[in-house]
């Protein structure tokens, strides 16, 4: 492996003005090749992807089997159209994750990403409530804040005013409640009376907006980019479950991050007993290799969807063959692999060793997470949890410093409703080592340090 060769973001290289855009002008290095836990740029700086992407790369980026199979799958069929011709890969694809699913979860629709799995389980859930005489049901509470996705359908359920905003008068306003920071709660209750307050939130919900007008909860088990790793308290689940099947409200489980093994159990929502009407998954499953992103659901949803004349929503590239192949591939290499249970050892490493790090760096804090998706918040004052004045970027500079010695960290800022602030996440692919847990490690000790040198905060040394 050749040494890490520091990035310099304020030297790099002139290049010549892009026909791309993005979110934001911020220009990175070009990309040239990846192998395990590493990217390379086009001048040959190595870099470790410390967030997978953006919590993608489970099996590692380079893994020859995947390419291998992708390339067997390439010289027979790229592309056939669904409704033409099935395919063996989808067909072999759905029966494997069937297995994985929890319940009677075992009818897969396959998409190409994330936004796409979350706006087919919002249809299914209401094209099940029409045919089965509930036509009035069509509001998804979900929580704030949450991220489910970028499309208009995802983004109603999505709880993050900085994303939603700019397009609220195009978009139908769904309920929604607070996510379960018990963490951060300063109260006499223990952590799972807070849990039980948390989902009885839900029900105080569905009682204020009309039960019979509400259709579907949608939740990540385990936090993403809104909430950076939030573990609700083990209490949460199986009242939400119970407050679900109350009203007659469909649970959906948006597993888009969390799925694929990345919390150390193949689903977050593995971690509990919790029974999803619908689970979502994307990220993982392509691991990077190929768009793939699934929507698995109860029998008792689709039987009478599918009785009722069909589905009445599809994607052209839905079920698409390389995929297929390519998530096949991923989930054979998962399970030959042990991703899932090094994610659930490395995590505890990492995770140890973040809580460590907060000790020295104070304005870390709520480490969290579970397995390979670890979390905690950039604080002004850890008690409270009061945030951190915004002028100081925190975020922002903490992706960069570490970005400079060598490191991705996925980091963001939360704003409205008063719980504004700045969060980082750990998300390294779930195939690394614990000698390479310690190379993070080392990278975001000196990055924090620059952190707090240059936004004068305070360090126990
Ligand atoms: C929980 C969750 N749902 C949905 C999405 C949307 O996925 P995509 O960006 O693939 O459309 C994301 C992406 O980060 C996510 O984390």
């Amino acid at each position: 492996m050749t040494a890490a060769t520091p990035f310099a973001l304020s030297n790099e290289p002139p290049r010549p003005a892009s026909h791309l855009f993005y979110m934001t002008r911020l220009r990175r290095p070009l990309v040239d090749r990846a192998e395990g836990i590493y990217l390379w740029d086009t001048q040959g700086r190595r870099m470790i992807d410390g967030s997978s992407g953006a919590m993608v790369v489970n099996v590692g980026h380079g893994n020859r089997a995947v390419i291998e199979a992708m390339k067997r799958q390439m010289e027979r069929v790229t592309f056939a159209y669904r409704l033409h011709f099935e395919n063996e890969p989808a067909e072999e694809l759905a029966r494997r994750m069937a297995e994985k699913m929890p319940g009677d979860l075992d009818r897969i629709f396959f998409v190409s990403g994330g936004s796409e799995a979350v706006e087919s389980a919002i249809k299914l859930a209401r094209q099940w409530a029409v045919v089965t005489g509930q036509a009035n049901r069509w509001k998804v509470i979900s929580r704030f804040p949450s991220y489910h996705g970028g499309t208009m359908g995802s983004l109603a359920v999505t709880g993050d005013l900085a994303l939603t905003e700019t397009f609220s008068p195009q978009i139908r306003d769904m309920p929604t409640i607070p996510a379960p920071r018990a963490y951060r709660d300063r109260d006499n209750f223990s952590m799972e009376e807070r849990g039980i307050r948390y989902a009885d939130m839900l029900e105080e919900k569905i009682l204020a907006e009309g039960p019979e007008s509400v259709l579907a909860f949608i939740m990540e088990p385990i936090g993403g980019a809104a909430t950076a790793a939030l573990v609700p308290p083990d209490s949460y689940f199986p009242r939400i479950r119970e407050i679900c099947d109350r009203y007659g409200i469909l649970l959906i489980h948006d597993e888009v991050m969390t799925g694929a093994g990345r919390t150390g159990r193949y689903l977050g929502g593995d971690h509990w007993d919790c029974r999803p009407d619908i689970v979502t998954l994307s990220k993982g499953i392509g691991s990077g290799y190929a768009p793939l992103g699934a929507m698995a659901a109860s029998r008792r949803l689709v039987k009478p969807v599918l009785d009722a004349g069909g589905f009445q929503h599809g994607y052209t590239y839905a079920g698409n063959p390389l995929s297929c192949a390519a998530g096949l591939a991923v989930l054979d290499e998962t399970e030959r692999l042990g991703c899932v249970d090094n994610a659930a050892a490395m995590g505890d490493l990492l995770k140890s060793e973040l809580e460590q790090l907060s000790k020295r760096y104070p304005f870390v804090a709520g480490v969290r997470g579970k397995g390979l998706l670890i979390g905690a918040d950039l604080v002004a004052d850890p008690d409270t949890f009061a945030p951190l004045p915004k002028a100081k970027n925190a975020n922002q500079r903490l992706i960069d410093l570490a970005y400079e010695r060598g490191m991705i960290v996925y980091s963001r800022r939360i704003r409205g409703d008063g719980i504004e602030g700045d969060n980082f996440i750990l998300a390294p692919p779930l195939i690394i080592t614990a000698a390479q847990v310690g190379e993070m490690v080392s990278i975001l000790a000196d990055s924090l340090g620059a952190l707090a040198a240059e936004l004068d905060l305070p360090v126990n040394r």
